[in-house]
């Protein structure tokens, strides 16, 4: 730590930081726009201005720009607030203003505008010039992001984020001097499934939220609260905004270990499901015509009733990977743990529980996203995250950069000196070894990559882990293993990543062997866990929000067997799945079948009776995530309908049916989420997860889920009513659906339901809500693992599998896209504009002696299918690899399967324009 004075004021900050970040922290106030927290500093914008003195008796000093001026351990003397530092400041925003249209009115970025914020924090309010003003033409960037070049002040920002940070490649700065153009090299889809970052990235209007423009409102009028992405397991922190009871927007909420800054897009663009035409708003029962009737609350509960007591046997209950553990612990007490079914299919249910295991038993260090940036040599086994956990693949994105810093850091570069780092390193890269189904868009950072189907790659990491350490089972044995063994070996923090995308038990095993032959290894050194030695980390990515938690409750039914039983005869509850996702049609019974649910899935609409769900913006449950960490997410707004919690509706069909249980003592979440702890060890840490609807952070108040800006309170309802109408009670939580009360930002993290601060309207805002910049959040990151890292288990899996033999037909395997594979972000329309149409991948010496082309149809013969057909040469000979989720897609349960070419196939209308290329 460095002992620095700022205009006049001692502040300890940490020494070699850079000044602008240690201002920040000490949250005083200093303007800037190039730098960003996670990209660091190049000193492009000139705007962070400061005088630095030589000593006591230097009034003078010099001007500095803060950003890179490194803190000196033997402290320093600086102002802010000097008259020579302001005035520059002043004029910078003068002359970055210059060719500003000026359209705050008319603009999106209008009200949260760092630039707005710059310009009224640095003085500056007379505009001199009298020039006429640079323009440009807009682009065409896809159904995510709209583009306002005009409003450019040319700080670099979007194309050091977009391409530095997260490796895209389709934008560009274009020009020199006074006329640089932020674009691609033509119209068209901006390719990077990060781009939505630069709507808080871009520090004016340049690139807004598409979707968002549509159904504008400005962010001083949006009710939010903290909540939790429902598309992945990953668990990235989000804050939804609503207005007129439409989810509007969806803007990243900063966790220190979680997310950090960024959101990948079908997070941020993915939520518009909430206020699909086919959401389910009032309870109905199908009619003898076959048609739903909403008959209201209490005759769907007398109908659903009466279904459930028409089955031949006990109620069977299905439960659902993207419910909140509360609901399907609701509904496991309602149907008993004995009939009730987690609600994946099989396969993915005991890849779900292979990976409960090694996490329980395996002793291994689960790395949060932050963590897997820190880490010096990755291995990832079987799972492509670009598609499956996309946030996480932004984490390894930059895990690939460890080396450049060691290297920068070793020639004295601090890690926050942008340029000099990327400057002095060049294309140094970590070792990243990635042993996947196909191309991965990792693929370009890779030392080297390895292909095949899943259980070639599960003896791909068997063979790894034999190489590490022989006593280990061999599995396969070549240059990669050989290699990623050695680069893992010497890593002072290595990290295997693996996943359920490929339902492979025996994957997941091989991951472990690898960590935990690491971990034999470092201990064998002395350098084992906590001191940073070899104290391998394992992360199992998860398909959706919840699936560690249901996989956690565990069931005694198969998915199998329920649905048999459902064909028997067995009246069920569906929770929140779409049962045809996951089976064929000819499987599934629904008619006896009553569904909660929030959209109008296949399943829903075969139903018997259907009870409208609140979805994770209308509700407050809990998610746990692929490191089991618990996040509560919190109730954004009030649905008009008879939406209600799915676990509401259990436990109000629960009292209907007058089963015994403590229906009557589940108020809210809170009470749910206190008798599951009770009833189950592991959930114990639910208790106490978030404050309590008590919980006051000052004078009283509670926390507003509104702005204290919001406006138009009255003339929202003067449809209705003229007068103002009463905030509604929140029963369940500390926030207030009301403008009232404050959000000063010292609360525990987990009730910080958007940032905002006098003069920073900004997300830029969010530097006054932590501890210090990019560290936790001032009140604690939210959230809390329920398995806690354990003691390890010294043994190591010996289930190697064989070598996969097609006997002259193909090795099936499965692959996913970041658009189009996810349930509810099929429901959101700009997310499906970017999803593809169904395909399998081929290697082309395998499409050629089939005769099939690029983007010709290949026949799967065992699904009655025809997919268009892409070519990767990163897909092994003898392997097709099937797209899985996406809307049309045949579900894939054959191991191996015959292709042949299907001249017949014609592709869809328009092609594929935005479809991302593998690899
Ligand atoms: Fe320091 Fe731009 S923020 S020069």
């Amino acid at each position: 730590m460095a002992r620095v004075n700022i205009d006049g004021k001692d502040y300890e900050v940490e020494a070699g930081q850079n000044l602008l970040h240690a201002c920040l922290s000490q949250h005083l106030e200093l303007p800037y726009f190039c730098w960003h927290p996670a990209l660091g500093s190049v000193g492009s914008c000139r705007l962070c201005a400061v005088v630095e003195y030589a000593d006591e008796a230097d009034q003078r000093g010099r001007l500095q720009m803060a950003c890179t001026l490194a803190v000196k351990p033997d402290g320093m003397r600086v102002s802010i607030q000097a008259p020579f530092a302001a005035d520059f400041r002043k004029q910078v925003i003068e002359w970055l203003m210059e060719n500003h249209p000026h359209d705050c009115p008319v603009c999106e970025e209008g009200g949260e505008c760092h630039l707005q914020d710059m310009t009224v924090m640095t003085g500056h309010s007379m505009r001199r010039y009298a020039g006429k003003k640079r323009t440009w033409r807009n682009q065409y960037l896809g159904p995510f992001l709209g583009h306002e070049m005009n409003r450019c002040i040319t700080c670099y920002r979007c194309v050091r984020y977009y391409r530095d940070y997260a490796g895209g490649k389709d934008l560009e700065a274009f020009g020199s001097r006074a006329r640089m153009f932020f674009g691609r090299q033509e119209d068209g889809v901006l390719e990077s499934e990060f781009a939505g970052n630069l709507v808080e990235v871009c520090p004016t209007g340049v690139f807004t939220d598409k979707p968002f423009s549509k159904v504008y409102t400005r962010k001083w009028d949006l009710q939010s609260a903290p909540s939790v992405c429902p598309h992945c397991a990953v668990g990235c922190n989000t804050f939804p905004g609503e207005r007129y009871g439409v989810l509007k927007r969806v803007h990243n909420r900063y966790h220190g270990e979680v997310n950090g800054y960024f959101l990948c897009d079908r997070g941020r663009f993915g939520s518009h499901f909430v206020n699909h035409e086919r959401r389910i708003r009032h309870a109905g029962v199908r009619g003898a015509d076959g048609v739903f009737e909403a008959r209201g609350e209490d005759a769907a509960l007398d109908a659903a009733k009466a279904v459930l007591s028409a089955g031949n046997e006990k109620v069977v209950g299905i439960g659902s990977p993207r419910a909140s553990i509360e609901a399907n612990f609701a509904l496991q007490r309602f149907v008993g743990a004995e009939n009730f079914c987690v609600g994946m299919a099989d396969d993915e249910h005991e890849a779900l529980r292979a990976a409960l295991e090694i996490l329980r038993d395996g002793g291994f260090r689960v790395p949060s996203l932050s963590a897997i940036e820190q880490a010096d040599a990755v291995l990832v086994l079987g799972e492509d995250i670009a598609n499956t956990a996309p946030r996480m693949a932004l984490a390894v994105r930059q895990a690939a950069r460890r080396l450049t810093f060691d290297m920068a850091r070793a020639a004295g570069i601090p890690d926050w000196q942008d340029a000099g780092v990327r400057g002095h390193a060049q294309a140094a890269k970590s070792p990243l070894f990635l042993a996947t189904v196909a191309s991965t868009r990792l693929d370009e950072l890779a030392a080297a990559t390895r292909h095949g189907g899943a259980a070639e790659l599960a003896r791909v990491g068997f063979g790894i882990a034999h190489a590490i350490d022989a006593d280990y089972p061999p599995g396969a044995e070549d240059e990669f293993t050989a290699a990623a063994a050695k680069a893992l070996l010497a890593a002072e923090r290595p990290l295997v990543i693996t996943g359920c995308e490929a339902r492979s038990p025996a994957l997941l095993r091989a991951a472990a062997n690898v960590a935990r032959a690491l971990r034999g290894k470092g201990r064998g050194r002395g350098r084992g866990k906590g001191r940073g030695g070899r104290d391998a980390a394992l992360a199992i990515a998860a398909a959706e929000a919840n699936s560690y938690g249901v996989a956690m409750l565990g069931g005694g039914l198969s998915f199998a067997e329920a649905l048999a039983r459902m064909r028997a005869g067995a009246a069920a509850i569906v929770l929140e799945n779409d049962l045809l996702r996951r089976a064929s049609a000819a499987e599934v019974e629904l008619q006896r079948a009553v569904v909660v649910d929030a959209l109008e899935t296949p399943t829903a609409a075969g139903a018997a009776v259907v009870l409208p769900a609140a979805t994770y913006a209308e509700q407050t449950g809990t998610f746990a995530n692929y490191e089991t960490r618990a996040q509560r997410f919190y109730q954004v707004f009030q649905t008009q309908g008879e939406e209600a919690p799915s676990w509401r509706w259990i436990a109000a069909l629960a009292a209907h049916c007058e089963r015994e249980g403590d229906w009557a003592d589940w108020k809210d979440c809170n009470d749910l989420a206190a008798a599951c702890a009770a009833a189950n060890d592991e959930f114990a840490p639910l208790a106490n997860l978030a404050p309590g609807v008590d919980f006051r952070a000052r004078a009283n108040t509670r926390i507003p889920r509104q702005p204290h800006r919001y406006s138009g309170r009255t003339a929202m309802h003067a449809d209705a009513n003229v007068h103002e109408p009463k905030a509604p009670p929140d029963a369940e939580t500390p926030l207030a659906y009301s403008m009232e009360g404050e959000n000063a930002g010292d609360q525990p993290g987990a009730v910080v339901p958007y940032v905002w601060t006098p003069g920073w309207n900004s997300n830029q805002s969010l530097f006054k809500f932590q501890q210090e910049v990019s560290g936790p959040l001032a009140g604690g990151d939210p959230g809390a693992r329920l398995l806690a890292d354990r003691a390890a288990v010294p043994q190591a899996y010996r289930d190697v599998p064989s070598a996969e033999l097609a006997n002259g037909a193909f090795v099936a395997a499965r692959v996913h896209h970041v658009f189009g594979s996810g349930e509810l972000s099929n429901y959101s329309a700009p997310v499906l504009e970017r999803a593809p149409a169904p395909f399998a991948l081929l290697n082309p010496a395998d499409a050629a002696r089939l005769g099939v082309a690029e983007g010709g149809g290949v026949r799967i013969e065992e699904l009655g299918h025809t997919l268009q057909a892409r070519l990767d040469d990163g897909v092994a000979e003898g392997v097709v690899a099937i797209a899985q989720g996406l809307p049309d897609a045949p579900l894939l349960v054959h191991p191996v399967v015959h292709l042949a070419a299907d001249a017949d196939f014609a592709p869809r209308a328009g092609g594929d324009p935005n479809v991302i290329a593998k690899g």
